[in-house]
């Protein structure tokens, strides 16, 4: 019976089967679940006996057929289940010492992001006591040193738009190796004070320096992508990639060129998009025991209307006296999407302070850095921030 079932082209009637059969854990049930991952074909019904194998009894025959089969079976999936039933039985030395050949045999990031996430489970952890920032701040001078002057974990969302390399009059960096390395010095710190498992958002775009000369090339730095460079030595992870679109007549017209021409070779698009890279604090566990921190229910964004997708429609907004500011509905999706209400958010690369002071509005409470005089200046301007 259980063959005509399982020979049926429709995984989903066999995978149930193998459910309702796994949930049996006497000794001939496991001498069929064997017999049956030795027959079967497809991919989901094989896991599905893998996993239901991993739910029976027996542990010596458990521990024989993992050994037997994960070396040859040839499909990660079906390797991630067998090595999730040795984690599972790791009061048990054999499965212990089976766990470190896997990993050691297949070297793979996600066996080992599972053996870390099941041992962060399975050990107990003293509760840190954070003291909360409880009103908006303003550090005055490079963020490199003023960020110290906030403790471990007390920041819950980071957004910020770095100086660009060169393309503005406040740009110093004599290289684009040395722009780098003072971007990663100060990502560091904000992966140190910022709360585990929580976002950093930073928007970048590719950006162009000027021809030293007419017999030069100009060149043209993708910054978003040496972003994530950096990002994942500081302990971030990448989440998403948010693009924000703008209206073509708002950006520089490089297609010009080509519209005269129609030359091949010589087409450069006019580029409206910029990049909001979304990264996590690496840690051990999932999203839901960040969440469960708060209120059930807190901060529920009720509005109808929300961003399906990752392209964010957003008109460009100048400043008269700073050249590159935030539109407030950025900061606003930003602030919705990525924290709670009364969440502790920091731009450690302020500028005007537009993100504070939507921050504000919002019920948040901003940390800024900005080193730039006349812009602390702007920042003042709009509200009254402490200092530490
Ligand atoms: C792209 S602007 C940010 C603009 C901002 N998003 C706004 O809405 O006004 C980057 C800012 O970072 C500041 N900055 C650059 N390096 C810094 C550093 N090491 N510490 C603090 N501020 C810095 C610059 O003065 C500049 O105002």
């Amino acid at each position: 019976m259980e063959k005509d079932l399982l020979s049926f082209s429709n995984d989903k009637l066999s995978v149930d089967f193998i459910k309702k059969l796994g949930v049996d854990t006497s000794e001939d049930i496991l001498d069929k679940l064997i017999l049956l991952y030795a027959e079967n074909n497809s991919i989901n019904v094989r896991r599905e006996i893998v996993s239901s194998i991993g739910r029976q009894s027996n542990k010596d025959k458990i521990y024989i057929f993992i050994k037997d089969n994960i070396y040859n079976c040839g499909i990660m999936e079906l390797v991630y289940q067998m090595f999730r039933t040795c984690l599972y039985n790791s009061n048990d030395d054999r499965f212990l010492s089976l766990q470190r050949e896997i990993l050691e045999y297949f070297d793979n990031e996600i066996l080992y992001k599972m053996k870390a996430y099941y041992d962060y489970r399975h050990t107990t952890h003293s509760k840190k006591n954070i003291d909360k920032i409880k009103y908006p701040i303003l550090l005055e001078g490079d963020n490199t040193k003023t960020l110290k002057k906030i403790k471990d974990q007390q920041v819950q969302l980071i957004f910020s738009s770095p100086p660009y390399y060169n393309a503005r009059d406040y740009s110093v960096y004599t290289s684009y190796k040395s722009y780098m390395n003072m971007m990663k010095q100060t990502l560091v710190e904000c992966y140190r004070v910022l709360e585990d498992g929580r976002f950093i958002i930073i928007n970048v775009s590719p950006i162009i320096t000027k021809r030293p000369g007419r017999e030069f090339e100009s060149t043209r730095y993708p910054i978003h992508f040496d972003f994530h460079k950096i990002l994942e030595e500081s302990g971030f992870y990448f989440v998403d990639e948010i693009i924000w679109i703008k209206p073509e007549y708002s950006v520089p017209n490089r297609v010009g060129g080509y519209h005269q021409t129609r030359q091949p070779l010589s087409y450069k698009p006019n580029c409206i998009t910029e990049s909001l890279l979304v990264y996590r604090k690496k840690v051990d566990f999932l999203l839901d025991k960040n969440i469960s921190k708060y209120p059930k229910k807190f901060g529920i964004n009720d509005s109808e209307k929300y961003d399906t997708t990752n392209c964010w429609y957003i008109n460009p907004k100048s400043h008269k006296e700073h050249p590159a500011v935030f539109p407030d509905e950025l900061c606003e999706k930003v602030l919705t999407y990525y924290s709670f209400p009364n969440d502790v958010v920091l731009d450690m690369f302020a500028g005007s302070g537009t993100f504070g002071r939507v921050a504000l509005q919002m019920g948040r409470i901003p940390i800024l850095c900005e080193q730039n005089k006349s812009y602390i200046e702007i920042i003042k301007q709009g509200y009254n921030y402490g200092n530490i």
